[in-house]
């Protein structure tokens, strides 16, 4: 307890506070983490091997349906009280997250690392798509739509491993991070490069990072201070 109020009087005396998210944030809404086994139709898949360019290129139905089913499931649940704390916070948010839960909750301007669940793009011409109303589909393969311009198969608006980040997301991710006084880290393995760059950056140009995660990680050594909890139950008690 000594060390959550030491870090909520931290936050409270920060001046430039960067919040740093993984998927952990959104597990208390009902979001499955990357590292946690999938269940269902998709049991015998890993998030590790959907997720690349040449799963989609094998098989685009199984991973657009994948990534379809993910959408709409972010979209049955709501922002939980970790995610309402931060935008309480006058912080800077930058997620490794594709839902949309941080902008649900009322955070402003938050930077996506890798890309989001609801901009899916033509995987040729790299054209938006605007997807039509549709009822919800089942879990399972879904053909991918084409693209309205070259009816190449649409793709989801992620990054993939083995992909670039946005330039300008990254870019603006780590100038805030050298930049910041005091930064969060919530919910991250911290095991995806460059994303887990970023809290190491503000300990190296001297900002104080905090960390809250029920689990050790490999950032531990780079945090003041390690709280060891649930990103809904820690995060409230650091809002001044
Ligand atoms: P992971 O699934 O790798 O890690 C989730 C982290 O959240 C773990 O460290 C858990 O201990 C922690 N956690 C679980 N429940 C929590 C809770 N209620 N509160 C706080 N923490 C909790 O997710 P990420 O680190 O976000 O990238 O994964 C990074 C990237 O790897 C993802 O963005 C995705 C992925 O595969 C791509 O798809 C490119």
């Amino acid at each position: 307890m000594e060390s959550m109020r030491e870090a909520a009087d931290l936050i409270a005396r920060a001046e430039r506070l960067v919040v740093f998210t993984g998927a952990g944030m959104s597990a208390e809404s009902g979001v499955p983490t990357f590292r946690d086994a999938l269940t269902g139709l998709w049991a015998r898949f890993d998030a590790q091997t959907l997720a690349t360019p040449e799963a989609y290129d094998r098989d685009p139905a199984l991973v657009w349906g994948w990534y379809e089913w993910r959408r709409e499931l972010v979209e049955r649940v709501s922002p939980n009280a970790g995610h309402e704390a931060v935008a309480a916070l006058p912080a800077t948010v930058i997620t490794q997250n594709v839902d949309d839960l941080h902008e649900r909750a009322g955070s402003p301007n938050v930077t996506h690392l890798h890309g989001s669940l609801f901009t899916p793009r033509c995987s040729s011409c790299g054209e938006p798509h605007r997807p039509r109303e549709q009822a919800p589909g089942g879990e399972g393969p879904r053909t991918p739509p084409g693209c309205e311009h070259c009816q190449s198969p649409v793709r989801p608006g992620v990054v993939w491993f083995g992909e670039q980040l946005p330039v300008d997301a990254l870019e603006g991710a780590v100038e805030a991070a050298a930049g910041s006084d005091v930064l969060i880290t919530v919910g991250t393995s911290g095991l995806v490069y460059p994303a887990a760059e970023i809290p190491q950056v503000a300990a190296r140009m001297g900002g104080t990072v905090i960390q809250v995660n029920p689990d050790s990680t490999p950032l531990d050594p780079f945090c003041a201070i390690n709280l060891r909890g649930a990103a809904a139950e820690v995060l409230p008690h650091l809002v001044p």
